[in-house]
């Protein structure tokens, strides 16, 4: 009875964290935001809720400062019906309490090509402020397709000079709500650093032999290159790999790799590093740290037991 009141408790406490910040298990605004593309909960947001999003928008960068940009805010329905002109994918308009448009005006612009951009940056801050509010939001493109223009412009009766860019929805999950489940891609497909490649070497000293490796293309290749030269007393594991745990983390990526070939250097976590000399299927998560590119005579260098590796550029 006791165990079933402390739970409640906890519950309670959890409950009025999120209601406090705005998120429960996110660190940061970024990892709390969610997009919801239909199935709004009817609860209006607050006036200071509108505000604090519309600050964060003003807050944004405007290319050559021109300062541009207008900001509609909608709540009523009908006006938001007559918006989805020219967008099949504008559900969130069903049911959303606030729509908040935002419009360059090219009257006031001194480079209009970079008001898209100035909306987007805008949008991205108002994004990330209704996340740590604790609500949910959808972008909803307008610019450039002509008949969505005109359909946010008549039903917002926007002057001429006035150009809709891009719509927020915004407000509470609803019961029956859509909401994506994106799937990130690899960090290390995305992020390209701008090191030179012939920077992305290594050699392995083992045991009076020298094997060349390559270092993958990556922020962790570049973390592990930075503490280079180092010795490494690696641990034998399994007949198929010997290992060493770091004395801290490297920017770590898991991917499950599936096959594991001779030579692969491996981070798994954050801080072990795995040199493997046998070929074999996985099903554990590994960062690429590089790669043994001639293996001839690896296995034999490592030996059966633990090995002391000199690692150097
Ligand atoms: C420029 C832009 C246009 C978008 N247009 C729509 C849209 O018309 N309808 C819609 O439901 N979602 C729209 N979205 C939402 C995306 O589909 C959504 O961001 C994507 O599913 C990933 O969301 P997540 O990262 O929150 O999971 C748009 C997003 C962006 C950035």
């Amino acid at each position: 009875m006791a165990g079933k009141r402390l739970q409640a408790g906890l519950l309670l406490v959890a409950l009025l964290c999120m209601t406090m910040f705005g998120y429960a298990d996110a660190e940061n605004a970024w990892e709390a935001r969610t997009t919801l593309h239909a199935g709004y909960a009817e609860q209006p947001l607050t006036q200071v809720q509108i505000e604090a999003i519309l600050s964060a928008g003003f807050s944004m960068p405007t290319g050559g400062d021109q300062r541009a940009l207008d900001f509609y805010v909608v709540t009523q329905r009908e006006i938001m019906q007559g918006m989805k002109g020219g967008n099949p994918y504008a559900q969130a308009l069903d049911s959303a309490p606030c729509v908040i448009v935002v419009a360059g005006d090219l009257d006031k612009a001194f480079y209009d090509e970079l008001l898209e951009m100035d909306a987007g940056i805008a949008a991205g801050a108002m994004l990330l402020e209704a996340a740590d509010l604790g609500l949910t939001s959808c972008v909803l493109s307008i610019a450039p397709q002509e008949a969505r223009i005109e359909s946010v412009r008549e039903s917002l009766a926007m002057p001429g000079n006035l150009r809709p860019i891009l719509m927020i929805a915004l407000g509470y999950p609803g019961g029956d709500g859509i909401s994506s489940s994106s799937v990130r891609r690899p960090k290390n497909e995305q992020i390209h650093l701008s090191e030179k490649k012939e920077e992305d070497g290594m050699i392995l000293e083992i045991d009076g032999r020298v094997f060349a490796a390559t270092l993958e293309e990556s922020t962790t290749g570049a973390a592990f290159a930075s503490l280079l030269p180092m010795d490494l007393q690696m641990t034998e594991l399994n007949g198929n790999e010997k290992y060493h745990y770091l004395m801290g983390p490297l920017p770590s990526y898991p991917e499950q790799v599936g096959l594991i070939e001779t030579g692969d250097i491996l981070l798994f976590g954050d801080d072990c590093v795995v040199v493997f000399y046998e070929t074999f299927s996985t099903p554990y998560a590994y960062t690429r740290i590089g790669k043994i590119e001639d293996t001839e005579g690896l296995k034999e260098a490592l030996g059966q037991g633990d090995v002391k590796v000199h690692f150097a550029k």
